[in-house]
């Protein structure tokens, strides 16, 4: 019989490709996710991609008993991957209190209902950001926690002590949380990528939208950091790369292979690229000629920040593999399908 995962926040944009990985790998995948930052029509793609259609419950982490209902209706889940976060840096200043409730209320239910249902294994979303601006580089996953620059990096901070205490605590739970660096592209089918709402935060949809006319210009935040062409540096991560580092990470703690019962590793290219060497990577992967500008500094941007991810490629057994050129292409792609699709 099919091992049951359930992922939460499995239709937004990482979890909907580790749905996909998942369900490729063999395991059975029950979707929660409240659809706030999502559409429905995602579990239509993911069916169309694997031939498995996942099963999914309309269900907001935040409501305790309504996920119990999903616990008790699909029994003997093995692990659970929990994406479902509010992610925007920015938006979490403006509204501190909705961050910390929706990001410490959701895992604080997860964790008390996979106590209370005999749900051994959880993966967590963390984040780089976790080390704020590393005093070395790469970074390594024993690198210093730095105080947080927004009350998002804060709650993926306290997630992860949470999680650490409550296996400390006895219960019978193992963890194993990866820390992404900056995860961009889209699925090779451009059926599923990512999907923002509003006006784009992040460095690639903003630059595939100027790409396709959406937006008039790229700005570059800053070229005047102490890095070599002066723009920021970022370790630029394949989403599918990112998601199958998500299937080995279950498959470990379900075959009982991890060395502690809360393990953390880096998932990152070892790579790191600065603004300009991505708009150019872009510009030279699809002959698209980009309109950008320099402009200010972005207030609370790290200067520079990418992955030593030895540790995860050598216990994991695991290694980024795309090149960012295939990876600035599956954006592109996904752009260009959205525009078929009339989404902007
Ligand atoms: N950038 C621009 N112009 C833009 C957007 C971004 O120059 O229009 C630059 C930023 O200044 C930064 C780089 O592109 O140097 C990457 O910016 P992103 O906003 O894409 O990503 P960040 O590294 O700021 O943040 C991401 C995630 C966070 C996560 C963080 C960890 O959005 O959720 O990585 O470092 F916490």
């Amino acid at each position: 019989m099919k091992e049951r995962i359930l992922v939460t926040g499995g239709t937004g944009y990482i979890g909907s490709h580790t749905v996909v990985e998942l369900q490729n790998s063999g395991y059975e995948v029950i979707i929660v996710d409240n659809l706030s930052n999502s559409r429905a029509d995602v579990v239509d793609r993911i069916a169309q991609i694997t031939g498995i259609r996942p099963f999914f419950e309309l269900v907001d982490c935040l409501n305790y008993a309504d996920l119990d209902a999903v616990f008790r209706k699909y029994p003997g889940i093995k692990g659970v991957i929990h994406f479902a976060a509010s992610k925007a840096v920015g938006e979490s200043v403006q509204k501190p209190l909705l961050y910390y409730r929706n990001n410490l209320v959701s895992l604080i239910n997860i964790l008390e209902l996979m106590s209370k249902h005999n749900v051994p294994a959880i993966i967590f979303s963390s984040s780089c950001t976790v080390y704020g601006q590393p005093d070395k580089l790469p970074v390594t996953e024993s690198a210093p926690i730095k105080k947080a620059e927004s009350p998002y990096g804060n709650t993926k901070q306290i997630n992860e002590e949470i999680i650490c205490d409550t296996v400390k605590s006895g219960v019978d739970v193992r963890a194993i949380l990866l820390r992404y660096f900056n995860p961009i592209g889209a699925h090779p089918s451009a059926l599923i990528g990512e999907l923002p709402s509003g006006v784009p935060q992040n460095l690639v949809p903003y630059l595939t939208q100027t790409a396709i006319g959406i937006r008039e210009k790229l700005s570059v935040f800053g070229d005047d950091y102490h890095t070599p062409d002066g723009s920021c540096i970022r370790d630029y991560i394949y989403v599918v790369d990112l998601a199958k580092a998500h299937v080995v990470a279950m498959n470990r703690i379900l075959q009982d292979k991890q060395k502690e019962k809360v393990e953390v590793f880096n998932i990152g290219t070892g790579r790191g690229l600065s603004v300009l060497e991505l708009i150019h990577a872009f510009e030279a992967a699809t002959g698209v000629k980009l309109n950008y500008q320099i402009s200010e500094r972005r207030a609370g941007d790290i200067e520079q920040v990418w992955a030593d991810p030895a540790y995860a490629n050598e216990e994991l057994g695991w290694k980024a593999e795309t090149s960012i050129e295939d990876t600035l292409r599956s954006a592109w792609n996904w752009q260009l399908k959205l525009r078929e699709a009339g989404i902007q």
